[in-house]
């Protein structure tokens, strides 16, 4: 049975994965760093600093915590120039069919990211309140890959996350949502997502049916 769904933002609802790339490339081209789309794909789903703290690591370059906040700073003004320019052309195919399909059958919905843009980035696109519950980067302790951001949508819904599905496009969210006890469904390439319980390209025609025969 599935009670409830959870929802990453980036990658997900909204295709911002890519600002998030453009911005941490622009901050590593100023810092003289190598950064590839594959080396943004370990840092999707991590916190601001953490994925700072890997791209100086990429490096092999060390800072204080003074510079290291300002780098974390540049990098979010850079990301908000594009997302600021955002509509809701950018919410990817078959999101809003789908939350609407959950809607109609009484399936509650959460949005979890790790985010601190993300209740910014809901109002830009008018879904705030397509969703019952929502937690971000600024209401956790823990970065994913620690279960928190989805506990907490879970506890938010009142829903078991034994019947709680969650959708994500990183590997750590997947790592986070497995160990939490949450089905997953991976939203991206297998290749990358292996170890969700489904992976799917688009939510394109997914139904309830779909994931009730593909999560058992
Ligand atoms: C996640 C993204 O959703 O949020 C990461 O996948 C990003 O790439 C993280 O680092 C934190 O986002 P923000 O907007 O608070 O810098
Ligand atoms: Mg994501």
């Amino acid at each position: 049975m599935i009670e409830a769904c959870i929802f990453d933002l980036d990658g997900v609802i909204v295709d911002t994965a890519k600002y998030h790339f453009l911005a941490w490339k622009r901050l590593a081209d100023f810092l003289d760093i190598p950064f590839s789309e594959e080396d943004n794909e370990k840092m999707k789903g991590i916190s601001r600093v953490a994925s700072l703290e890997k791209l100086l690591t990429l490096g092999n370059k060390k800072f204080n915590e003074s510079d290291k906040t300002k780098f974390c700073h540049c990098k979010n003004e850079w990301y908000l120039q594009y997302v600021n320019e955002m509509t809701r052309d950018e919410i990817l195919p078959g999101v809003i069919p789908f939350m609407e399909h959950l809607r109609l059958n009484n399936v509650k919905t959460a949005l979890g990211s790790a985010s601190k843009n993300a209740r910014h980035i809901l109002e830009l696109t008018h879904l705030t309140d397509d969703f019952d519950a929502i937690v971000d980067g600024n209401d956790v302790v823990k970065s994913k890959p620690d279960p928190e951001v989805f506990t907490k949508g879970a506890n938010l819904l009142c829903t078991a996350a034994a019947h709680t599905v969650v959708f994500e496009d990183s590997a750590k969210g997947i790592d986070a949502a497995i160990s939490g006890g949450f089905l997953t469904v991976g939203i991206g390439l297998e290749e990358h997502l292996g170890h969700a319980n489904i992976v799917i390209q688009t939510f394109e025609g997914l139904t309830l049916n779909f994931l009730k025969t593909h999560l058992n």
